[in-house]
């Protein structure tokens, strides 16, 4: 495995982006429990991918691949396949490395420390990006999808995956304070991130992309559910908290600190996930 990147020191792995208060393991524990807890629908898309990309896959790219969940997805999914996985983050690289060797794929994973932000790294031609929740993070992104038109091969498939807001768990009246609450909390937060739930179909036409699918998937898991539900709804609703902080309305801030207090939602038996992630499939011409 490869890191070509070296960076200077006082890189901000948050700067302005909206990880809020977190660190960077919070983080990367939260996105890791998104993986899993939406398990079924990630395997149901890698699927799709395998069957739209003809067999021609040999290069993939991860664009802002976070803790790998697209990366290490895709190796499963396309065995011959070589993976770049890219990211400001130089923790999150060090995950997809130790999941690569746990695995036993680390000899074709490779992974690039770049901010996208300041440029496109030198990469060699691939047939197949993928950009998970990350594009709507980016200073410029209509410039960046320019590059990644640049990096495809023609013919090539990307993937771009979004999302409008993290996933809902509460029931709408807990019985607490006044209903609502995760609501009003994700309004607020999506205040940081005007480019949560954007429509990435006219800016990938723009860029020069044939757009040949938009798939919505409306994910609702009730009960049972698995165990680390409980602890992504900790993980997510503590990441508003903290982000959200002082402009959350005090009776608000009080009814999430009396849910979280000792880890509350691990032993709720009231929760549901109800997300949706929306996949533009688009292809260089
Ligand atoms: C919400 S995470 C998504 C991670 C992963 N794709 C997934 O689906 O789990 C967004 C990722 O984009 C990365 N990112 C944000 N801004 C970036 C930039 N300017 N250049 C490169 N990566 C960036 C972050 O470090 C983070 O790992």
């Amino acid at each position: 495995m490869t890191d070509h990147h070296h960076h200077g020191p006082g890189h901000d792995h948050n700067h302005g982006h909206d990880h809020g208060q977190m660190d960077d393991d919070a983080f990367a524990e939260m996105i890791d429990l998104d993986a899993e807890v939406l398990h079924e629908y990630l395997t149901g898309l890698f699927g799709w991918l395998h069957e739209r990309s003809g067999g021609r896959t040999r290069r993939i790219l991860d664009v802002g691949s976070g803790s790998g969940t697209g990366t290490l997805g895709l190796a499963g999914r396309f065995p011959e396949a070589e993976i770049t996985a890219v990211d400001l983050s130089a923790p999150m690289l060090h995950r997809v490395r130790d999941k690569a060797r746990a695995l036993g794929v680390a000899d074709r994973i490779h992974t690039r420390q770049a901010d996208l932000d300041a440029g496109w790294p030198t990469l060699e031609p691939v047939d197949l990006v993928w950009a998970s929740a990350s594009l709507h993070h980016l200073a410029d992104p209509d410039r960046v999808l320019t590059d990644i038109l640049g990096t495809l091969r023609p013919g090539g498939l990307f993937a771009v995956v979004e999302l409008a807001s993290f996933p809902y768990f509460l029931p709408a009246d807990l019985g607490l304070g006044r209903p609502g609450l995760e609501e009003r909390c994700h309004a607020l937060a999506g205040r940081d991130v005007p480019l949560l739930g954007a429509d990435w179909g006219p800016r990938l036409r723009k860029a020069g992309f044939t757009v040949e699918a938009e798939r919505r998937f409306d994910i609702a898991l009730t009960p049972p559910l698995p165990e680390a539900t409980g602890r992504y709804a900790q993980a997510v609703l503590s990441r508003l908290r903290s982000g959200l902080d002082d402009r959350l309305d005090p009776d608000d801030r009080a009814t999430l600190d009396t849910l979280l207090s000792g880890d509350g939602m691990l032993s709720r038996t009231d929760l549901t996930v109800r997300t949706t992630r929306t996949v533009w499939l688009a292809v260089r011409p």
